[in-house]
This record gives structure tokens, C-alpha cells and sequence, in this order.
């Protein structure tokens, strides 16, 4: 479902587009930034909001690779293993990942703390390698900066 301060936030995001449904990428941030994903509840309420069939909020959803219809990790951890990053050790970067996390891309932590995987070019090419948590990116990384970075993370 979506709570009542959401429902605010979209009523704030429809009354900036002079067509309703310009507002609902917005509308599915917000809900996304509440629940950490889109579920089936709230597609319906979106629906509704939009005057939508869920199955057409839910296309939108499964088109967007940052929107989720499961629950999530808390963090998601994505290496760019593009060629220019993998030229500056990506590849190896992940691995080392992989490998202090104790689990593979693709995979989350059994405490479902971390999501790890990894994208193609995320546009920071010049400082390279780089990786993506969340919503932040952070570059010229070694292991160690990326260890420091991964430890951190509550
Ligand atoms: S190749 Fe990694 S950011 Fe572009």
C-alpha cells in the first residue's frame, strides 16, 4: 500500500505536469524510496491514482531496471565491468568483491544486507574503476576503498 505522506508526495508530482500520467516515474520513486520496491498492492493503488490497469503500472516497473517488484537488499552494490573499466581492473575489482562479501554478483548476503551485481558503463568512464551503491557513485577505487566502502554500509 502506500501511506498517507507518499500519497502527499504524488499529489505533489501530478500537480507539476499538465498531463497525470507525466507524473508517474515520479510517483513509483517515491514509492520505490518508502517500500524499496514496487509491490503488486502498490502498483494497484498507483493504478488508481493514474487511471491505470495495474498491469500497465507494473510494464512501466519490469521496463526500469532501478525499479523492483520484490523485495530488495538493503544496499545494492553494482561494479561497472564495462571495457573501460574493466581495463583499469574491474573484472578483478569484482572478483576481490565476490570474494569479501562471500558471495557472487548476481546474489545477495544472507542477512540481505547487500545486493552485489554488476552494470554496464554507469558514465563515469574517466574514473574508472567505479561502482554504483544505491544511489552514489564511487570511483578510483581499489579493494581497499571498495572494502572500506561495503563495511561501512549498515
Ligand atoms: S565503463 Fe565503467 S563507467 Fe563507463
Amino acid at each position: 500500500m502506500i501511506s498517507s505522506a507518499t500519497r502527499a508526495r504524488i499529489d505533489a508530482e501530478i500537480a507539476k505536469y499538465p498531463v497525470k500520467r507525466g507524473a508517474l516515474l515520479p510517483a513509483l520513486h517515491h514509492v520505490h524510496a518508502e517500500l524499496g520496491y514496487v509491490s503488486h498492492e502498490s502498483a494497484a493503488a498507483i493504478a488508481d491514482i493514474f487511471d491505470l490497469r495495474p498491469v500497465e503500472v507494473m510494464e512501466v516497473v519490469s521496463f526500469y531496471n532501478m525499479f523492483f517488484d520484490t523485495p530488495q537488499p538493503r544496499h545494492h552494490v553494482r561494479v561497472c565491468t564495462n571495457l573501460p573499466c574493466s581495463l583499469r581492473g574491474a573484472r578483478t575489482l569484482l572478483a576481490q568483491i565476490e570474494s569479501h562479501l562471500g558471495i557472487e554478483a548476481g546474489q545477495a548476503s544472507s542477512d540481505g544486507r547487500i545486493g552485489l551485481g554488476h552494470e554496464e558503463c554507469l558514465g563515469a568512464c574517466a574514473y574508472a574503476p567505479m561502482m554504483r551503491v544505491n544511489d552514489r557513485y564511487h570511483e578510483d577505487l581499489d579493494v581497499e576503498k571498495a572494502k572500506r566502502i561495503l563495511d561501512s554500509l549498515e
